[in-house]
Protein backbone atom coordinates (compact mmCIF):
# COMPACT_ATOMS: atom_id res chain seq x y z
CA UNK A 1 0.00 0.00 0.00
CA UNK A 2 1.52 3.35 -0.92
CA UNK A 3 2.92 5.69 1.87
CA UNK A 4 -0.30 7.94 3.57
CA UNK A 5 -3.08 5.52 2.02
CA UNK A 6 -6.70 5.99 2.95
CA UNK A 7 -7.37 4.64 6.24
CA UNK A 8 -10.75 3.35 7.62
CA UNK A 9 -11.13 5.78 9.60
CA UNK A 10 -11.15 8.48 7.16
CA UNK A 11 -12.55 6.47 4.97
CA UNK A 12 -15.62 5.61 7.39
CA UNK A 13 -16.02 9.60 7.89
CA UNK A 14 -15.81 10.24 3.93
CA UNK A 15 -18.58 8.01 3.41
CA UNK A 16 -20.74 9.78 6.24
CA UNK A 17 -19.82 12.95 4.75
CA UNK A 18 -20.64 12.28 1.36
CA UNK A 19 -21.70 8.88 0.62
CA UNK A 20 -21.34 5.68 -1.03
CA UNK A 21 -19.98 4.69 -3.66
CA UNK A 22 -17.43 7.35 -3.48
CA UNK A 23 -14.10 7.82 -5.19
CA UNK A 24 -11.21 9.31 -2.99
CA UNK A 25 -8.19 11.14 -4.46
CA UNK A 26 -5.01 12.09 -1.89
CA UNK A 27 -3.77 15.10 -3.06
CA UNK A 28 -0.66 14.56 -1.33
CA UNK A 29 -0.34 11.33 -3.26
CA UNK A 30 -0.66 13.25 -6.61
CA UNK A 31 2.46 15.62 -5.47
CA UNK A 32 4.28 12.59 -4.98
CA UNK A 33 4.38 11.00 -8.08
CA UNK A 34 4.77 14.66 -9.84
CA UNK A 35 7.85 15.05 -7.76
CA UNK A 36 9.27 11.21 -8.58
CA UNK A 37 9.47 11.95 -12.10
CA UNK A 38 10.82 15.33 -11.63
CA UNK A 39 13.60 13.87 -9.20
CA UNK A 40 14.61 10.80 -11.69
CA UNK A 41 14.25 12.48 -15.14
CA UNK A 42 16.44 15.43 -14.06
CA UNK A 43 19.17 13.58 -14.33
CA UNK A 44 18.81 13.85 -18.03
CA UNK A 45 21.52 16.65 -20.13
CA UNK A 46 18.69 18.49 -21.72
CA UNK A 47 15.18 19.75 -20.80
CA UNK A 48 12.93 17.18 -19.34
CA UNK A 49 9.27 18.27 -19.51
CA UNK A 50 6.35 16.06 -17.83
CA UNK A 51 2.92 16.02 -19.31
CA UNK A 52 -0.42 14.55 -18.20
CA UNK A 53 -2.36 11.84 -19.92
CA UNK A 54 -5.70 13.96 -19.43
CA UNK A 55 -8.27 10.93 -20.91
CA UNK A 56 -6.77 8.72 -17.47
CA UNK A 57 -9.40 11.19 -15.22
CA UNK A 58 -9.73 14.12 -16.88
CA UNK A 59 -11.63 16.10 -13.65
CA UNK A 60 -10.74 19.45 -14.33
CA UNK A 61 -9.59 20.19 -10.22
CA UNK A 62 -7.05 17.39 -10.97
CA UNK A 63 -6.23 19.02 -13.84
CA UNK A 64 -5.65 22.43 -12.19
CA UNK A 65 -3.40 20.80 -9.65
CA UNK A 66 -0.90 19.18 -12.43
CA UNK A 67 -0.91 22.84 -14.36
CA UNK A 68 0.12 24.03 -10.89
CA UNK A 69 2.95 21.81 -10.60
CA UNK A 70 4.36 22.62 -14.10
CA UNK A 71 2.86 19.07 -15.96
CA UNK A 72 1.87 19.83 -19.06
CA UNK A 73 -1.59 18.33 -20.66
CA UNK A 74 -1.24 15.66 -23.37
CA UNK A 75 -4.59 15.54 -24.97
CA UNK A 76 -6.80 13.56 -27.28
CA UNK A 77 -10.25 14.46 -27.80
CA UNK A 78 -12.92 17.41 -27.74
CA UNK A 79 -13.43 16.25 -23.75
CA UNK A 80 -9.68 16.31 -22.62
CA UNK A 81 -8.99 19.88 -24.63
CA UNK A 82 -12.46 21.39 -23.08
CA UNK A 83 -11.18 19.93 -19.49
CA UNK A 84 -7.93 20.95 -19.59
CA UNK A 85 -8.91 24.72 -20.94
CA UNK A 86 -11.13 25.20 -17.87
CA UNK A 87 -8.38 23.14 -15.54
CA UNK A 88 -6.43 26.89 -17.21
CA UNK A 89 -4.12 25.31 -19.90
CA UNK A 90 -3.25 27.66 -22.14
CA UNK A 91 -2.11 26.31 -26.07
CA UNK A 92 1.50 26.39 -25.61
CA UNK A 93 1.10 23.94 -22.79
CA UNK A 94 -1.03 20.97 -24.30
CA UNK A 95 -0.07 18.41 -26.73
CA UNK A 96 -2.45 16.43 -29.15
CA UNK A 97 -2.11 12.72 -29.33
CA UNK A 98 -4.41 10.49 -31.25
CA UNK A 99 -5.18 7.86 -34.77
CA UNK A 100 -8.76 10.14 -35.16
CA UNK A 101 -8.47 13.93 -34.66
CA UNK A 102 -11.76 15.67 -35.72
CA UNK A 103 -11.33 18.65 -37.61
CA UNK A 104 -13.22 20.62 -34.88
CA UNK A 105 -10.78 19.51 -32.65
CA UNK A 106 -7.37 20.08 -35.01
CA UNK A 107 -9.21 23.86 -35.86
CA UNK A 108 -8.81 24.67 -31.61
CA UNK A 109 -5.50 22.78 -32.06
CA UNK A 110 -3.74 25.44 -34.47
CA UNK A 111 -6.28 28.65 -33.61
CA UNK A 112 -4.76 28.23 -29.88
CA UNK A 113 -1.11 27.34 -30.79
CA UNK A 114 -0.93 23.50 -28.89
CA UNK A 115 2.79 23.23 -28.52
CA UNK A 116 3.23 20.18 -31.08
CA UNK A 117 0.54 17.91 -32.80
CA UNK A 118 1.86 14.27 -32.97
CA UNK A 119 0.54 13.25 -36.66
CA UNK A 120 -0.67 9.96 -37.65
CA UNK A 121 -1.80 9.95 -40.73
CA UNK A 122 -0.93 11.71 -44.55
CA UNK A 123 -4.71 12.59 -44.36
CA UNK A 124 -4.22 14.32 -40.81
CA UNK A 125 -1.36 16.25 -42.25
CA UNK A 126 -3.08 18.00 -45.30
CA UNK A 127 -5.52 18.67 -42.96
CA UNK A 128 -3.73 21.00 -40.46
CA UNK A 129 -2.06 22.61 -43.19
CA UNK A 130 -5.74 23.58 -44.31
CA UNK A 131 -6.83 25.06 -41.33
CA UNK A 132 -3.05 26.47 -40.90
CA UNK A 133 -3.66 28.50 -44.32
CA UNK A 134 -7.20 29.09 -43.27
CA UNK A 135 -6.00 31.08 -40.14
CA UNK A 136 -2.69 32.02 -41.19
CA UNK A 137 -1.56 30.57 -38.49
CA UNK A 138 1.56 27.98 -38.48
CA UNK A 139 1.78 24.59 -36.45
CA UNK A 140 4.76 22.70 -34.64
CA UNK A 141 4.18 19.00 -35.37
CA UNK A 142 5.89 16.01 -34.44
CA UNK A 143 5.64 12.52 -36.15
CA UNK A 144 4.45 9.11 -33.92
CA UNK A 145 6.01 5.77 -34.92
CA UNK A 146 4.05 3.08 -34.65
CA UNK A 147 5.36 0.66 -31.62
CA UNK A 148 8.17 -1.44 -32.86
CA UNK A 149 7.80 -4.34 -31.20
CA UNK A 150 4.87 -6.48 -31.10
CA UNK A 151 4.24 -8.10 -27.31
CA UNK A 152 2.55 -11.48 -26.96
CA UNK A 153 0.34 -11.18 -24.53
CA UNK A 154 -3.06 -11.47 -23.39
CA UNK A 155 -4.05 -8.46 -25.42
CA UNK A 156 -2.50 -9.95 -28.81
CA UNK A 157 -4.24 -13.20 -28.05
CA UNK A 158 -7.08 -11.44 -28.24
CA UNK A 159 -6.30 -9.18 -31.17
CA UNK A 160 -6.06 -6.09 -29.58
CA UNK A 161 -3.08 -4.81 -31.02
CA UNK A 162 -1.21 -1.16 -31.17
CA UNK A 163 0.27 -1.48 -34.99
CA UNK A 164 -3.11 1.14 -36.13
CA UNK A 165 -1.47 3.76 -34.20
CA UNK A 166 1.41 5.34 -35.51
CA UNK A 167 3.32 5.62 -39.22
CA UNK A 168 5.51 2.59 -39.74
CA UNK A 169 9.64 4.31 -40.02
CA UNK A 170 10.23 2.90 -43.82
CA UNK A 171 6.78 3.38 -44.86
CA UNK A 172 5.69 4.95 -48.04
CA UNK A 173 3.12 7.51 -46.05
CA UNK A 174 6.00 8.94 -43.61
CA UNK A 175 8.22 9.49 -46.62
CA UNK A 176 4.72 11.34 -47.76
CA UNK A 177 4.25 13.37 -45.18
CA UNK A 178 7.88 14.19 -44.79
CA UNK A 179 8.26 15.31 -48.38
CA UNK A 180 5.23 17.60 -48.01
CA UNK A 181 6.05 19.37 -44.84
CA UNK A 182 9.62 20.19 -46.48
CA UNK A 183 7.47 22.22 -48.84
CA UNK A 184 5.09 23.10 -46.50
CA UNK A 185 5.15 27.13 -45.60
CA UNK A 186 2.95 26.38 -42.05
CA UNK A 187 3.74 23.37 -40.50
CA UNK A 188 7.21 22.78 -38.40
CA UNK A 189 8.43 19.76 -37.70
CA UNK A 190 9.87 19.56 -34.07
CA UNK A 191 9.45 15.92 -32.71
CA UNK A 192 9.45 12.62 -32.49
CA UNK A 193 6.90 10.11 -30.85
CA UNK A 194 5.84 7.08 -29.19
CA UNK A 195 4.00 5.46 -26.98
CA UNK A 196 5.18 1.74 -25.26
CA UNK A 197 1.54 0.64 -24.31
CA UNK A 198 0.27 0.89 -20.65
CA UNK A 199 1.66 -0.88 -17.06
CA UNK A 200 5.28 -1.32 -17.48
CA UNK A 201 7.33 -2.49 -14.89
CA UNK A 202 10.41 -1.93 -16.67
CA UNK A 203 12.43 0.08 -18.92
CA UNK A 204 12.72 -2.97 -21.77
CA UNK A 205 10.09 -1.11 -24.32
CA UNK A 206 11.39 2.50 -23.33
CA UNK A 207 14.74 1.20 -24.63
CA UNK A 208 13.45 -0.56 -27.94
CA UNK A 209 11.68 3.08 -28.65
CA UNK A 210 14.73 5.32 -27.88
CA UNK A 211 16.56 3.08 -30.74
CA UNK A 212 13.50 3.63 -33.06
CA UNK A 213 13.09 7.37 -32.34
CA UNK A 214 16.90 8.05 -32.24
CA UNK A 215 16.90 5.89 -35.96
CA UNK A 216 14.30 8.53 -36.86
CA UNK A 217 16.02 11.50 -35.59
CA UNK A 218 19.41 10.54 -37.71
CA UNK A 219 17.06 10.03 -40.74
CA UNK A 220 14.89 13.70 -40.27
CA UNK A 221 18.28 15.14 -40.29
CA UNK A 222 20.07 13.77 -42.77
CA UNK A 223 17.63 13.28 -45.35
CA UNK A 224 15.46 15.98 -44.55
CA UNK A 225 16.96 18.58 -43.09
CA UNK A 226 14.91 18.55 -39.82
CA UNK A 227 16.33 18.52 -36.38
CA UNK A 228 13.75 17.64 -34.04
CA UNK A 229 13.08 19.65 -30.54
CA UNK A 230 11.49 16.86 -28.83
CA UNK A 231 11.71 13.21 -28.25
CA UNK A 232 8.17 12.10 -26.79
CA UNK A 233 8.56 8.29 -24.92
CA UNK A 234 4.87 8.67 -24.33
CA UNK A 235 3.35 7.16 -21.17
CA UNK A 236 2.77 3.74 -19.78
CA UNK A 237 4.51 3.33 -16.67
CA UNK A 238 2.93 0.78 -14.39
CA UNK A 239 1.94 1.28 -10.69
CA UNK A 240 3.68 -0.67 -7.81
CA UNK A 241 0.38 -2.24 -6.35
CA UNK A 242 -1.24 -2.75 -9.63
CA UNK A 243 -0.87 -5.53 -12.31
CA UNK A 244 -2.30 -6.60 -15.16
CA UNK A 245 -2.88 -10.19 -15.33
CA UNK A 246 -0.99 -11.85 -17.87
CA UNK A 247 -1.75 -15.19 -20.14
CA UNK A 248 -0.54 -17.13 -17.44
CA UNK A 249 -1.96 -15.37 -14.83
CA UNK A 250 -5.41 -15.98 -16.06
CA UNK A 251 -4.86 -19.77 -16.58
CA UNK A 252 -3.53 -20.27 -13.30
CA UNK A 253 -6.36 -17.78 -11.78
CA UNK A 254 -9.07 -20.33 -13.87
CA UNK A 255 -8.03 -23.29 -12.36
CA UNK A 256 -7.47 -22.03 -9.29
CA UNK A 257 -11.18 -20.87 -9.05
CA UNK A 258 -12.07 -24.23 -10.46
CA UNK A 259 -10.32 -26.21 -7.73
CA UNK A 260 -11.62 -24.13 -5.08
CA UNK A 261 -7.97 -22.79 -4.02
CA UNK A 262 -7.39 -19.03 -3.11
CA UNK A 263 -6.58 -16.62 -5.56
CA UNK A 264 -3.26 -14.48 -3.53
CA UNK A 265 -1.16 -12.77 -5.89
CA UNK A 266 1.63 -10.77 -6.23
CA UNK A 267 1.88 -7.32 -7.60
CA UNK A 268 5.38 -7.17 -9.80
CA UNK A 269 7.69 -4.64 -8.41
CA UNK A 270 9.03 -1.36 -10.04
CA UNK A 271 11.73 0.43 -8.99
CA UNK A 272 11.13 3.95 -10.37
CA UNK A 273 14.58 5.28 -9.77
CA UNK A 274 16.59 2.66 -11.35
CA UNK A 275 14.17 2.78 -14.18
CA UNK A 276 14.84 6.69 -14.93
CA UNK A 277 18.04 6.00 -14.46
CA UNK A 278 18.24 3.01 -17.21
CA UNK A 279 16.41 5.28 -19.44
CA UNK A 280 17.86 9.05 -19.13
CA UNK A 281 21.35 6.62 -19.48
CA UNK A 282 20.85 4.67 -22.81
CA UNK A 283 18.78 7.88 -24.28
CA UNK A 284 22.08 9.89 -23.77
CA UNK A 285 24.55 7.05 -24.67
CA UNK A 286 22.48 6.76 -27.99
CA UNK A 287 22.18 10.92 -28.88
CA UNK A 288 26.18 10.86 -28.15
CA UNK A 289 26.56 7.30 -30.63
CA UNK A 290 24.40 9.00 -33.77
CA UNK A 291 25.61 12.45 -33.03
CA UNK A 292 22.46 14.38 -32.08
CA UNK A 293 21.79 17.45 -30.13
CA UNK A 294 19.69 16.57 -26.65
CA UNK A 295 16.11 17.20 -27.25
CA UNK A 296 13.55 18.17 -25.09
CA UNK A 297 12.93 14.84 -23.22
CA UNK A 298 8.89 14.70 -23.16
CA UNK A 299 6.98 11.80 -21.37
CA UNK A 300 3.26 12.03 -21.12
CA UNK A 301 1.87 9.15 -18.44
CA UNK A 302 -1.43 8.71 -16.71
CA UNK A 303 -1.63 5.10 -14.86
CA UNK A 304 1.57 6.15 -13.29
CA UNK A 305 0.75 9.75 -12.03
CA UNK A 306 -3.15 9.30 -10.91
CA UNK A 307 -3.81 5.50 -10.26
CA UNK A 308 -2.30 4.95 -6.85
CA UNK A 309 -3.75 8.67 -5.43
CA UNK A 310 -6.99 7.50 -5.57
CA UNK A 311 -9.05 4.49 -3.80
CA UNK A 312 -12.74 3.18 -4.42
CA UNK A 313 -14.83 3.01 -1.28
CA UNK A 314 -17.92 1.43 -1.45
CA UNK A 315 -20.24 -0.34 1.19
CA UNK A 316 -21.37 -3.98 1.78
CA UNK A 317 -25.41 -4.47 0.81
CA UNK A 318 -25.52 -7.43 1.87
CA UNK A 319 -23.36 -11.14 2.42
CA UNK A 320 -25.46 -14.42 0.58
CA UNK A 321 -23.35 -18.11 1.07
CA UNK A 322 -24.38 -20.23 -1.65
CA UNK A 323 -23.05 -23.84 -2.22
CA UNK A 324 -20.68 -22.58 -4.75
CA UNK A 325 -19.52 -19.05 -3.05
CA UNK A 326 -19.15 -17.34 -0.05
CA UNK A 327 -20.58 -13.47 -1.44
CA UNK A 328 -20.34 -10.12 -0.68
CA UNK A 329 -22.43 -7.75 -2.53
CA UNK A 330 -21.57 -4.29 -2.97
CA UNK A 331 -22.68 -1.11 -3.87
CA UNK A 332 -20.01 -0.26 -6.54
CA UNK A 333 -20.29 -2.41 -9.83
CA UNK A 334 -18.47 -2.98 -12.80
CA UNK A 335 -20.20 0.20 -14.42
CA UNK A 336 -17.89 2.07 -12.16
CA UNK A 337 -14.73 -0.27 -13.18
CA UNK A 338 -15.12 -1.74 -16.53
CA UNK A 339 -11.60 -1.70 -16.67
CA UNK A 340 -11.63 -4.71 -14.20
CA UNK A 341 -13.56 -7.10 -16.55
CA UNK A 342 -12.40 -5.87 -19.57
CA UNK A 343 -8.38 -6.01 -18.50
CA UNK A 344 -8.05 -7.60 -15.73
CA UNK A 345 -6.17 -5.98 -13.33
CA UNK A 346 -5.29 -7.26 -10.17
CA UNK A 347 -5.84 -4.66 -7.42
CA UNK A 348 -5.95 -4.67 -3.29
CA UNK A 349 -9.14 -4.75 -1.77
CA UNK A 350 -9.69 -4.47 2.02
CA UNK A 351 -12.70 -4.96 3.95
CA UNK A 352 -13.15 -3.12 7.23
CA UNK A 353 -15.36 -4.86 9.81
CA UNK A 354 -14.50 -5.92 13.22
CA UNK A 355 -14.82 -9.65 11.99
CA UNK A 356 -10.93 -10.60 12.18
CA UNK A 357 -12.08 -14.10 10.58
CA UNK A 358 -10.94 -14.31 6.49
CA UNK A 359 -13.04 -16.74 3.63
CA UNK A 360 -12.53 -17.47 0.44
CA UNK A 361 -14.75 -14.35 -0.70
CA UNK A 362 -16.42 -13.51 -4.24
CA UNK A 363 -17.54 -9.59 -4.34
CA UNK A 364 -20.21 -8.68 -7.05
CA UNK A 365 -21.75 -5.30 -7.58
CA UNK A 366 -25.31 -4.21 -7.81
CA UNK A 367 -26.44 -4.57 -11.23
CA UNK A 368 -28.63 -7.63 -12.58
CA UNK A 369 -26.48 -8.44 -14.94
CA UNK A 370 -24.04 -12.22 -14.55
CA UNK A 371 -20.78 -10.21 -15.82
CA UNK A 372 -21.03 -7.91 -12.89
CA UNK A 373 -18.22 -9.32 -10.67
CA UNK A 374 -15.33 -7.26 -8.95
CA UNK A 375 -13.17 -10.08 -8.12
CA UNK A 376 -13.42 -13.84 -7.22
CA UNK A 377 -12.03 -16.63 -4.56
CA UNK A 378 -9.93 -14.19 -2.59
CA UNK A 379 -9.34 -14.44 1.40
CA UNK A 380 -10.77 -11.53 2.45
CA UNK A 381 -12.02 -10.32 5.95
CA UNK A 382 -15.89 -11.56 6.43
CA UNK A 383 -17.78 -8.35 5.96
CA UNK A 384 -21.22 -7.86 6.33
CA UNK A 385 -24.27 -4.88 5.56
CA UNK A 386 -22.98 -1.69 6.11
CA UNK A 387 -19.29 -2.46 6.43
CA UNK A 388 -17.09 -0.54 3.91
CA UNK A 389 -15.20 -2.18 1.02
CA UNK A 390 -11.80 -0.02 -0.49
CA UNK A 391 -11.01 -1.06 -4.19
CA UNK A 392 -7.50 0.57 -4.27
CA UNK A 393 -5.35 2.38 -6.37
CA UNK A 394 -8.91 3.32 -8.59
CA UNK A 395 -7.04 6.75 -9.95
CA UNK A 396 -6.28 5.52 -13.39
CA UNK A 397 -9.46 4.74 -16.34
CA UNK A 398 -11.76 4.09 -13.68
CA UNK A 399 -13.75 6.98 -12.62
CA UNK A 400 -13.37 8.55 -17.03
CA UNK A 401 -14.42 4.95 -18.01
CA UNK A 402 -17.38 5.00 -15.47
CA UNK A 403 -20.76 4.53 -17.10
CA UNK A 404 -24.74 4.16 -16.77
CA UNK A 405 -25.57 0.96 -16.64
CA UNK A 406 -28.07 0.31 -14.16
CA UNK A 407 -26.22 3.05 -11.84
CA UNK A 408 -25.80 6.53 -11.91
CA UNK A 409 -21.92 7.58 -11.69
CA UNK A 410 -20.34 8.11 -8.46
CA UNK A 411 -18.98 11.32 -6.78
CA UNK A 412 -14.91 11.95 -6.43
CA UNK A 413 -13.98 13.94 -3.46
CA UNK A 414 -9.86 15.05 -3.07
CA UNK A 415 -8.41 15.20 0.40
CA UNK A 416 -5.62 17.63 1.17
CA UNK A 417 -4.08 16.95 4.79
CA UNK A 418 -7.63 16.30 6.84
CA UNK A 419 -9.88 19.07 4.59
CA UNK A 420 -12.48 17.25 1.69
CA UNK A 421 -14.01 18.50 -0.78
CA UNK A 422 -16.17 17.70 -3.40
CA UNK A 423 -14.76 17.57 -7.25
CA UNK A 424 -16.98 15.69 -9.19
CA UNK A 425 -20.45 15.32 -7.97
CA UNK A 426 -22.47 11.85 -7.66
CA UNK A 427 -24.12 12.05 -10.94
CA UNK A 428 -28.48 11.30 -10.48
CA UNK A 429 -30.84 9.38 -12.47
CA UNK A 430 -31.75 13.16 -13.64
CA UNK A 431 -28.93 13.87 -15.30
CA UNK A 432 -28.89 10.45 -17.47
CA UNK A 433 -32.49 11.46 -18.79
CA UNK A 434 -31.73 15.17 -19.68
CA UNK A 435 -30.63 13.55 -22.93
CA UNK A 436 -33.72 11.97 -23.60
CA UNK A 437 -35.99 13.51 -26.41
C1 LIG B 1 -0.29 8.21 -26.84
C2 LIG B 1 -0.50 7.92 -25.40
N1 LIG B 1 0.22 8.61 -24.49
C3 LIG B 1 0.05 8.39 -23.16
C4 LIG B 1 -0.83 7.44 -22.69
C5 LIG B 1 -0.94 7.20 -21.21
O1 LIG B 1 -0.59 5.91 -20.89
P1 LIG B 1 -0.46 5.43 -19.37
O2 LIG B 1 -1.73 5.77 -18.67
O3 LIG B 1 -0.25 3.97 -19.48
O4 LIG B 1 0.70 6.14 -18.78
C6 LIG B 1 -1.57 6.68 -23.62
C7 LIG B 1 -2.49 5.63 -23.14
O5 LIG B 1 -3.06 4.86 -23.84
C8 LIG B 1 -1.41 6.93 -25.01
O6 LIG B 1 -2.09 6.25 -25.92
Amino acid sequence: MMRNALTSKEAIKLVKKYGSPLFVTRQEAMLENIYNYFKYFKAYKGEFCLCYSAKTNPIVALLKIFREESVLAEVCSMLDIESSTLAGYKGGEIIFDGLVKTSEELDKAVKFGFRIINVETFDEVRQIENICQKHKKRANIGIRLTFPSLRVGLKSLLGISYDRFGLEADGAELKEILEFVQKSRYLKLIGVHCHTGSNQKSAKRYLVGIDALTDLMVKLKSEYGFEVEIINLGGGLGVENITAYKVTDIALNSLKSFLKLDINYKNTSLNFESLGKEIVDYLEKKLEEKGLKYPTLMLEPGRSLIGNTTDLISTVITRKETKHNNWLIIDAGTNLMPILTLYSEYHEVDVLTKNKEKKRTSIAGPLLYSSDIVLTNRMLKQGSSNDLVIIRNTGAYFSCQSNQFLQPRAATVLTKGRSSRVVQRRETVKDILVRDI
